[in-house]
């Protein structure tokens, strides 16, 4: 069964085919990135505008690049919610009106799940990295930072999420105060490597109490490291260093930190080991080296073209809700947040789709 996927959540405008829920044979990522550029951050009125514009054509070269045609597709799903509404909109509106003029199921699905999911994809030439559930899931981009327990592809439970700001946007923030780039978790990724993490040391939030163990917190780091602004800019050049890197290196060992302590708290908890990471942060080479650390957990990270907003990864979740015969309505409409992740307490167990 081919699935076409959808995903306009930000900026990123998105277009996939998945075979059978796991065989990607097409996944095309239109970047809006150089025209959000001169803002430093993502504008929604630029996002959905451009959305409307391209996604035709990022449709087309999915089917194009997969070899098909429309009468090929199955069945169409797109990113529904969390995200920017009016980029949500344009993905679902373009798949409703592709599967009612071809006559075939659409489904609509949550952005963050499919994260989840983007490892179980394969390409011809590489193998999916699946793993049984339940596992812990860690969920970090641009919007989110949620640690839970997955038991299924549409059932997880937030053990821990952040209490203020999402671990890529503290990157984001970051960037954007001392003029590094945007979008800045991969250019402070990039940065970072030859700078020195110990030079400059931030404050780790003091979230170990009860109910606030596995959550996380990040305006305090994002406001100490933007503080260091005028120093940064009039202060003497470090001996042996290079104040942007050592800066870059020195928040990143902290954000990564601030995530592993409670992460690790939530493997002590659920006695889970196995640990999936998914979203744009889960790209972060640091992150990906502290993990690997840990022999005793299996850490599974999606291959680095998956960890950001992909069609793929909306395919592959929707033909596993199609398996079950599960379909949406023409009705259907996108939410730019999903109260279930926040942290509630004591936490409910979501059911999404
Ligand atoms: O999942 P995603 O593409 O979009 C959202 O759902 O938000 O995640 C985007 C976020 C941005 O904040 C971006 O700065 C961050 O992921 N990101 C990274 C890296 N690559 C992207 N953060 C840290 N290190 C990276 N290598
Ligand atoms: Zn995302």
């Amino acid at each position: 069964m081919n699935v076409l996927g959808i995903e306009t959540s930000c900026d990123e405008c998105a277009a996939a085919v998945v075979k059978d829920g796991k065989t990607i044979l097409s996944n095309v990522v239109a970047t809006q990135i150089p025209f959000h550029a001169a803002y430093n951050g993502v504008v929604p009125e630029i996002a959905s505008r451009m959305h409307t514009e391209w996604i035709n054509g990022v449709v087309q070269e999915a089917l194009d690049r997969a070899s098909l045609k429309p009468a090929d597709i199955d069945a169409v799903a797109a990113a529904a919610h969390p995200g920017l509404l009016g980029s949500l909109l344009v993905g679902v509106s373009f798949a409703k009106a592709f599967a009612w003029a071809r006559d075939i199921p659409f489904i609509a699905v949550d952005h963050m799940l499919a994260h989840l999911y983007a490892p179980r994809l394969a390409y011809d030439d590489r193998p999916a990295h699946g793993a049984d559930y339940p596992f812990l899931g860690l969920l970090v981009s641009g919007g989110h930072t949620i640690i839970c327990r997955a038991g299924n592809f549409d059932d997880i439970t937030v053990l821990g999420a952040t209490i203020d700001d999402a671990v890529g946007e503290a990157f984001d923030k970051v960037s954007k105060h001392y003029g590094f780039g945007y979008p800045g978790g991969a250019v402070i990724d990039k940065l970072a490597k030859t700078g020195n993490m110990d030079a400059f040391r931030f404050p780790m939030p003091s979230l170990h109490k009860g109910e606030h163990r596995c959550d996380v917190s990040y305006s305090g780091l994002k406001t100490a490291v933007v503080n260091q602004l005028d120093l940064f800019r009039t202060g003497p050049k470090p001996a042996n260093g290079d104040k942007p890197a050592d800066i870059a290196a020195s928040f990143q060992k902290t954000a990564v930190e601030i995530l592993l302590r409670s992460l690790f708290r939530a493997v002590e908890d659920s006695k889970l080991d196995t640990i999936v990471a998914g979203g744009g942060v889960a790209a972060n080479s640091y992150l990906r080296a502290r993990l690997a650390e840990r022999q005793d957990i299996r850490c599974i990270f999606p291959p680095l073209e998956l960890c950001g907003d992909n069609g793929a990864m909306i395919a592959g979740l929707a033909y596993q809700r199609l398996a079950r015969g599960e379909t949406s309505p023409l009705t259907a409409t996108a939410s730019a947040r999903v109260k279930s992740f926040k942290r509630t307490y004591p936490a409910p167990a979501p059911k999404l789709g």
